[in-house]
């Protein structure tokens, strides 16, 4: 069983379970998205929603990009991480006065609009201060991204962005405010893309979209397609960066670019993903009469996503070559539903052993919870283990 490089002996040391993130794999991602996007002067925002550990904020915002926030929190994070306030993006259905006076008092780049009730408020907390706030609509295209239904966005049911048929109400509403300045349109259709067309269909759609706001005497200086490019959970020690080649070159194609307009993406999963594991011991082998259940020391209080959207993470044994059998790998919580998988390939686990869980960089430490009234996962580095 091909696994991924890990220092076990070092791992061995420290108690479990744990977040480890591979620095020269991140590095390697960023680099690739950025030489990508560079190709054709797109401007990255990272959605710190993926992961805001410090260390990794600090690493992204090192490379130059903007971030994409959902929360006065993570403004607050991305600032302290030096991500530059002209280029933060903030954007949620819900946000609270307080969360959109941080952004107004630190000029951010654009708070993304998701309803004319949040566009009023924005204008007045914005006159409050005498400022004037530029801001994008979060349109909700009607673009089906193929994913799965609890990390869907774009449908015409989804709580997100504007509908298609309110935009013009919405403009029409825009030019009686004062305070707020419309500098784009915004959109995000879901998250673990892995087909292409879903974005070829909303590159064709922001250009239909584009058009009618030609026709109402709109122009924006910025259009920006939120995030979601998939990655392969998989095969992470064979294809450990996604496609942002074929992605961007999607958006270049099918495009069409009005002049002087910059186009920007906020990709989170597939910056983070692959270069983080959740490193868990085996507790206990448990013979079942039907099941042989490997039982871990991490559970989904340490990683959601298998219980909650049913996600796959492959699971390697990393202290044993012993030939392969076949586990429900389970954690301790006191919740059926904390299965990390079952009918598991693993290296014959014993007592101790340690089970890297891959790919689970993104949405996994930053979704960690206390339930069970369990102690949050430290994470560490490669470069300073
Ligand atoms: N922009 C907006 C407005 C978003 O809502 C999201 C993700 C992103 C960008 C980043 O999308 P990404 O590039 O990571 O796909 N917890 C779920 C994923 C939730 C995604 C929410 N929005 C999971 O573990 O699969």
């Amino acid at each position: 069983m091909l696994k991924g490089v890990f220092p076990v002996e070092k791992f061995n040391t420290i108690p479990t379970p744990f977040y480890y993130y591979d620095v020269d794999l991140l590095q390697e991602t960023l680099d690739f998205a950025k030489t990508e996007a560079d190709k054709y002067s797109f401007h990255l925002h990272y959605a710190v929603k993926a992961n805001a550990n410090p260390r990794i904020l600090s690493i992204i915002s090192g490379y130059g990009m903007g971030a994409d926030c959902v929360s006065g929190g993570e403004i607050q994070a991305a600032l302290d991480a030096g991500f530059p306030a002209q280029k933060i993006v903030f954007a949620g259905v819900g946000k609270a006065d307080w969360e959109i006076n941080l952004g107004l008092d630190h000029d951010i780049f654009c708070f993304n609009i998701e309803s004319a009730a949040e566009l009023a408020i924005i204008n007045e907390l914005a006159t409050a201060k005498g400022k004037i706030a530029s801001i994008a609509l979060r349109i909700n295209p009607e673009v089906d991204a193929h994913t799965h239904i609890k990390i869907t966005t774009g449908m015409k049911e989804n709580k997100f962005g504007i509908n298609l048929s309110m935009v013009g109400q919405v403009l029409e509403e825009l030019k009686t405010l004062k305070n707020v300045r419309l500098i784009g349109i915004h959109s995000h259709i879901g998250s673990q893309i892995t087909d292409m067309s879903a974005f070829r269909n909303l590159a064709i759609r922001f250009n239909e979209i584009q058009d009618e706001l030609e026709e109402m005497g709109v122009v924006v200086e910025h259009i920006n397609f939120g995030g979601g490019l998939g990655v392969d959970y998989y095969h992470p020690n064979h294809i450990p960066t996604p496609a942002f080649d074929n992605y961007f070159a999607v958006f270049h194609k099918l495009l069409r670019i009005r002049p002087g307009q910059q186009v920007h993406f906020e990709p989170g999963r597939s910056i983070t993903a692959q270069c983080g594991s959740l490193i868990s011991k085996v507790l206990y082998i448990k013979e079942g009469e039907v099941k042989k259940f490997a039982i871990l020391d991490a559970g989904f209080t340490e990683l959601l996503r298998p219980a909650m959207y049913d996600a796959y993470h492959r699971m390697e044994n990393i202290s044993n070559d012993d030939p392969v059998e076949i586990y429900d790998v389970v954690g301790p919580i006191c919740e059926s539903s904390d299965v990390f998988g079952k009918d598991v390939e693993l290296n014959k686990a014993h007592r101790g052993d340690l089970i890297a869980l891959r790919s689970a960089g993104a949405y996994g430490e930053v979704m960690a919870s206390q339930y069970n009234c369990r102690s949050l996962p430290k994470a560490y580095f490669s470069d300073t283990l």
